[in-house]
């Protein structure tokens, strides 16, 4: 593996690829890797000729107060679990390769942006449409993987692509979980012992809302419910919100019907964690 730091470096060497026959998969990060990033890079693997991941935190899509400057960075680590998932070239640029002029020009995407994670988090679909667009200018042609735990992102991202003509097919990858159902983020590492054994609660009461759903519950606010309560059960958990919605307009149907997401974002202390989970009615 090899690890080119300049947009410059990165376009002529995936350039070349592609004029060689090689078809170029892409797993953007921000870093902090774990199992979960590698089960995507796993996925280009299988899928691509070529396979590059970027490391990037991007502060573009932090809100103020949020955890820009403490977000976890281990740069070695990142490079060791990258080359034993198969990644072949790591693009780690710094923030004035990505932006060396203030940013007057930034993406965003109406509608499948507005609700839940951009509700909570105003500004952050906007800066993650903005890199996710600059990234895939510089990778060029590629399937992009992303991770489902991310869902809200995945359409923002899927949208951007379509409505600007990017040359990329987005593919969305399972969510990753530990064990006892926790999705796996770079964000657990700021859960304490006891806020780690409690953050399973969020999976928990996503599988409830779906059972109910499975066993005939069609009523929206009674499944958001539901789910709230467990949660709220748990007194190290401050609930952001739950919801479910159709997974591809993400308005809420009433009766519940169709190809549904149910999704729930709760504070463990300085974590806010996401996670999601699917049921067809
Ligand atoms: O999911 C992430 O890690 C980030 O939002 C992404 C897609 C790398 C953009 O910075």
């Amino acid at each position: 593996m090899r690890t080119i730091a300049t947009i410059a470096e990165l376009r002529a060497e995936l350039d070349s690829e592609r004029a060689a026959g090689r078809t170029v998969g892409f797993v953007p990060t921000m870093g902090y890797l774990h199992d979960g990033h590698a089960s995507l890079m796993r996925a280009a693997r299988a899928d691509t000729d070529v396979v590059v991941a970027s490391i990037f935190v991007n502060p573009l899509q932090f809100g103020v107060g949020e955890d820009l400057d403490a977000y976890p960075r281990d740069l070695a680590r990142d490079t060791e679990l990258a080359g034993a998932a198969g990644v072949d070239l790591l693009f780690t640029p710094s923030v004035d390769e990505m932006y060396p002029r203030p940013v007057l020009t930034t993406v965003s995407v109406a509608e499948v942006s507005e609700g839940l994670e951009g509700a909570a988090r105003p500004t952050h679909f906007a800066g993650v449409a903005t890199v996710v667009a600059k990234l895939f200018a510089i990778v060029g042609p590629c399937r992009a993987y992303f991770g489902a735990k991310d869902f809200q992102q995945i359409a923002v991202v899927r949208r951007m692509a379509h409505d600007l003509s990017f040359p990329v097919e987005v593919v969305a990858c399972p969510t990753a979980r530990e064990p006892d159902g926790l999705a796996m983020s770079s964000r657990n590492v700021y859960l304490t012992p006891a806020e780690r054994a409690a953050a399973p609660v969020v999976h928990t009461a996503l599988r409830s809302g779906a059972a109910a759903i499975a066993a005939g519950e069609r009523d929206p606010a009674a499944v958001r419910d539901l789910m709230a309560q467990i949660i709220t059960a748990e007194p190290l958990a401050e609930l952001d919100y739950t919801a479910v919605v159709d997974a591809d307009s993400f308005t809420v149907p009433d009766p519940l019907v169709g190809n549904l997401r149910l999704l729930a974002a709760v504070r463990f202390g300085r974590a806010r964690l996401i996670d999601n989970v699917g049921v067809t009615v």
